[in-house]
């Protein structure tokens, strides 16, 4: 392509700047190698297909990272298999760790520590990166004293924040979807950059050389570099070992999203009367926001259509993960006579516009025993305690009430920015 620029290269990577997108955003083409490296470089091996299945699996985690909401660098992927179209950023020096169970590196610096110790919540560790002495690791304080600035902002301690909670939340998302594959995802290494609009995103790559992954918890059957880093000698068996490695977690993680089929969880909307219908959708539109794809929307009565309404919810009671969240206004009948009678879980979400609202809201708090329903003020809460639920079976909800969390964190922190920029 004559519009290619290159402006970096590394050990295993190419980056070329490529027009800016419709919006103006400054692009970068990331152009992967066949070269696999470790202890910075010492060992050094062409693979063959070694840039298509990092690319791949760099596709795949950001695909599935982009779905939750999460901020990364990455775009889309690129005409060739060994190549990314990415936001072109400047890349903020720190390698972010996020361990779950102690292994490696972990262990020589704090000797005591059994390796197979569990980090609840996760470690987070940061790594300067400096190749000449062997990424030292750094402190918040020597961050934060290192002044950088990128693009104009400033990685003050707010940012220092940031990126730690973005670490931990990607970490968070990735375990969870390794673990519906039945591996467990042991430790991960991040890097930031800022865009050229001054935001922070998760740059760079996330590939099998940026984890552990153990299948069924055992080390044993590690998929990941370190499988490249313990060979006494790397022998082209075990290169070829190491390639269907390679290969194997690049299929794997194109099941990270989900197909939609695939997605079971399940909300339905009862409401006593079609002038809730408001409310019905304020619902709808969060759920999915908050990435449940099976919404249904239903009008009954528990006091005028008893007994449909009783067959309304036998329908739902198919084994499927199903929360069920009622909207009535007056005196809740809906909610309860529900709720006690069926095992699944209803959310009473009265609509409480009427003058009445504080008497008729007894109807959806007081109730005779052996009843369980909860009781939340608005429809979009509903919605959100829903999704907290379903969340439990479904990595996507999961993450996407995670990262939505953490964007009312960031907001957080760009307010108080305004008022001090330390
Ligand atoms: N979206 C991006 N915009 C600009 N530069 C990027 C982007 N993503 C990655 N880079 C940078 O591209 C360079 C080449 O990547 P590569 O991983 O090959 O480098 P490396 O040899 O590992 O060196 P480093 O220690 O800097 O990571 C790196 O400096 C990396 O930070
Ligand atoms: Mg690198």
């Amino acid at each position: 392509m004559a519009t290619e620029e290159r402006i970096n290269e590394g050990k295993t990577k190419e980056i070329f700047r490529i027009p800016p997108g419709d919006d103006g955003t400054k692009l970068v083409l990331v152009r992967s190698r066949d070269t696999l490296t470790a202890f910075n470089a010492k060992r050094k091996d062409e693979v063959d297909g070694k840039a298509v299945f990092a690319t791949q699996t760099t596709i795949n985690v950001f695909n599935y990272l982009n779905d939750l909401g999460c901020p990364t660098a990455f775009v889309r992927a690129g005409d060739k298999e060994n190549e990314f179209i990415a936001q072109e950023c400047l890349m903020i020096p720190i390698e972010w760790v996020a361990r779950r169970i102690a292994t490696g590196s972990f262990l020589k610096r704090n000797p005591g520590v059994p390796e197979g110790y569990t980090f609840k919540p996760l470690k987070i560790e940061t790594f300067f990166k400096d190749d000449a002495n062997d990424d030292p690791q750094w402190s918040d304080e020597q961050i934060l004293n290192a002044k950088f600035e990128f693009n104009n902002r400033k990685i003050g301690k707010n940012e220092i924040y940031w990126m730690k909670r973005l670490t931990d939340a990607v970490f968070r998302v990735l375990e969870k979807a390794w673990r519906t594959l039945g591996c467990a995802l042991v430790d991960m290494k991040v890097e930031f950059g800022v865009t050229s609009k001054g935001q922070i995103v998760l740059a760079d790559v996330i590939d099998n050389d940026s984890w552990r992954v153990w299948p069924g918890g055992d080390k044993r059957l590690q998929l990941d570099k370190q499988f490249y880093r313990d060979l006494n000698e790397v022998t082209g068996d075990a290169l070829v070992e190491l390639k269907k490695n390679y290969h194997k977690v690049q299929i794997l993680t194109e099941d990270f999203l989900p197909r939609p089929e695939d997605r079971k969880a399940r909300l339905l909307i009862v409401a006593g009367s079609g002038a809730d219908k408001p409310f019905i959708d304020e619902a709808a539109l969060l759920a999915g926001k908050y990435g449940i794809t099976n919404v249904f929307r239903r009008i009954s009565s528990a006091h005028k259509s008893t007994s449909e309404a009783l067959d309304l919810i036998a329908e739902y009671e198919d084994g499927t993960p199903t929360v069920v969240i009622c909207i009535a206004g007056r005196s809740n009948g809906l909610g309860p006579v529900l709720s006690s009678n069926s095992t699944l879980p209803v959310i009473n979400a009265p609509n409480n516009s009427a003058d009445w609202a504080a008497q008729d809201i007894w109807s959806s708090l007081r109730m005779p025993t052996g009843v369980g329903c909860t009781t939340v003020l608005n429809s979009s809460e509903a919605a959100l305690a829903a999704a907290k639920i379903l969340s439990l079976n479904d990595h996507i909800i999961f993450g996407r009430i995670l990262f939505t969390q953490l964007s009312n964190v960031g907001k957080v922190f760009e307010a108080d920015n305004l008022f001090n920029n330390n």
